[in-house]
């Protein structure tokens, strides 16, 4: 019997383009990006291409776009990188950065988060209502004035959107697209005045 598989919240068999697109580079073009060589070079302009196509995609700049190796990698880099390039004011940078997410974050985020914590950064960990969703006002009442950065994913891979996706102002918004990019209209996120201004955006993998 062969069975159904009812998991594309985990992952997706490759769309047949991406496999079309693909192949020449796994086959032919296979240099390292990085080597000045002609393997390279090709390998390289298909990179940038790349990031090109994926900037136009969320409305962003092409230098704003940083591939990594998946979801957990992007997540790391996200709130690392944020909570690391707070300025200090001649103190640790921990002490006075403080993080707001939830209960229901991927282990990616909340043990990233427990890291900070114990190197002395504040965080908030929200809970969810009975449908899985956190509530915009009580993220609102969490923040104060160090509030560095909110934490929250634009979909759950269970219960969908999370009601920040549309309506929050926050000043600097970390947002897991690991679900939604390429599902839903993303164009031009980063830049929509009325919405958090998503610093950076773990999209994993091509196959969601
Ligand atoms: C929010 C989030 N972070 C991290 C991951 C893990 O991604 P990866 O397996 O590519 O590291 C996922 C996907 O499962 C995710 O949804």
């Amino acid at each position: 019997m062969t069975p159904i598989y009812l998991d594309y919240n985990a992952t997706t068999p490759l769309d047949p383009a991406v496999i079309e697109a693909m192949l020449p580079y796994l086959r032919e073009h296979f240099g390292n990006p990085s080597s000045t060589h002609q393997y390279g070079k090709t390998a390289h302009e298909a990179v940038e291409k790349a990031r090109i196509q994926v900037a136009e995609l969320l409305g962003a700049r092409p230098d704003e776009i940083v591939f990594t190796g998946g979801g957990t990698e992007a997540t790391n880099h996200a709130l690392k990188g944020v909570i690391f390039a707070k300025p200090t004011d001649g103190r640790p940078w921990a002490c006075d950065a403080h993080i707001i997410t939830s209960t229901v974050e991927h282990p990616a985020t909340l043990q990233t988060c427990d890291f900070l914590k114990r190197l002395g950064c504040k965080i908030t960990v929200l809970p969810v209502d009975r449908y899985g969703l956190v509530d915009p006002g009580d993220v609102l009442k969490a923040m104060d004035r160090k509030t560095t950065l909110v934490s929250i994913m634009h979909a759950n891979n269970e219960v969908g959107p999370t009601p920040l996706n549309r309506s929050a102002r926050f000043r600097s918004m970390s947002m897991s697209w690991a679900w939604t990019c390429c599902r839903w209209p993303v164009t031009n996120y980063m830049r929509r005045k009325e919405s958090a201004p998503c610093t950076f955006v773990g999209a994993s993998s091509w196959s969601h």
